[in-house]
């Protein structure tokens, strides 16, 4: 018989408005050139681009989406430069202490996906934090990648099924498609329905490869710090016209 390790967090209620995307991950791009273009730097632009955060999760019940996920920092954004990296890592700190209320009294439960291993350790209890005070929501799930990259992601996974394995606890002729995904960060979480890019760059750049793969994309040219709810809003009303055949003909 296979067994898998069971799934510790319950689901929330199902909500979805017919037709809508009940899952939407959004890959936030193009912070920085939102900057240059107004000669400011870099920092500027990541500033203006945490602000819209609020407007986008507040919309999420108008829309029917149950889960959102957005695209913080990937695996390879250390990348940048030190004072992008750490001015960037100082806006997290900042973010989450100032936004923990808000998104508290509007009942968004908060999550993290990531390896926090790299992280600083202020900012590892602030998450921490913000993921229990917001525990028992369930208007929205906003889940922040942090740190986060899909390869990684399937890596520690796999990582951690082989212990279970090497331990005697996972028979290895169970592992399958089912057995996979609950070693991922995102065990809890449905796949998403929509991906969303903003900046006019069409790549994923690493970001949910695995829960993505019968996902339907939208890459927009409008910049991350000047995505708004009704721009959100078509997108959401435009995935409800598509047909999603995931591999069959439809009769
Ligand atoms: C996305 O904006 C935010 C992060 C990757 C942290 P960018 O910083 O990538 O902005 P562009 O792509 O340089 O304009
Ligand atoms: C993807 O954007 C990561 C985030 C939005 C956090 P990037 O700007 O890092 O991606 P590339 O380098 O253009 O692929
Ligand atoms: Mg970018």
């Amino acid at each position: 018989m296979c067994s898998a390790p069971t799934i510790k967090e319950n689901m929330a209620p199902s909500q979805v408005v017919e037709g809508g995307p009940r899952h939407v991950a959004i890959i936030m791009d193009g912070n920085g050139r939102w900057a240059t273009m107004r000669g400011r730097p870099r920092l500027f632009g990541h500033r203006a681009g945490a602000k819209r955060v609020r407007e986008i999760v507040e919309a999420c019940p108008d829309f029917g989406v149950e889960y959102l996920t957005i695209f913080a920092f990937s695996t390879e954004n250390w990348k940048r430069t030190q004072v992008e990296v750490a001015g960037l890592m100082s806006l997290f700190r900042r973010y989450i202490s100032k936004e923990t209320r808000s998104l508290n009294a509007f009942g968004a439960r908060v999550r993290f996906i990531g390896d926090r291993v790299r992280l600083d350790d202020k900012l590892i209890k602030l998450m921490g934090e913000l993921e229990d005070a917001t525990a028992s929501n369930t208007r929205v799930h906003l889940t922040i990648a942090l740190n986060y990259g899909g390869r990684d992601e399937v890596a520690r996974a796999t990582q951690r099924l082989a212990h279970d394995v090497a331990s005697g606890k996972l028979d290895p002729n169970c592992v399958d498609e089912e057995t996979l995904p609950k070693y991922l960060d995102t065990y809890v979480l449905p796949d998403p329905d929509l991906v969303i890019r903003t900046s006019g760059e069409a790549r994923i750049s690493n970001f949910l490869l695995w829960q993505s793969a019968y996902a339907e994309y939208e890459f927009i040219d409008t910049l991350w710090p000047d995505f708004t709810k009704a721009e959100f809003g078509n997108l959401c009303a435009a995935y409800g016209v598509r047909d999603r055949r995931f591999g069959a003909v439809k009769t």
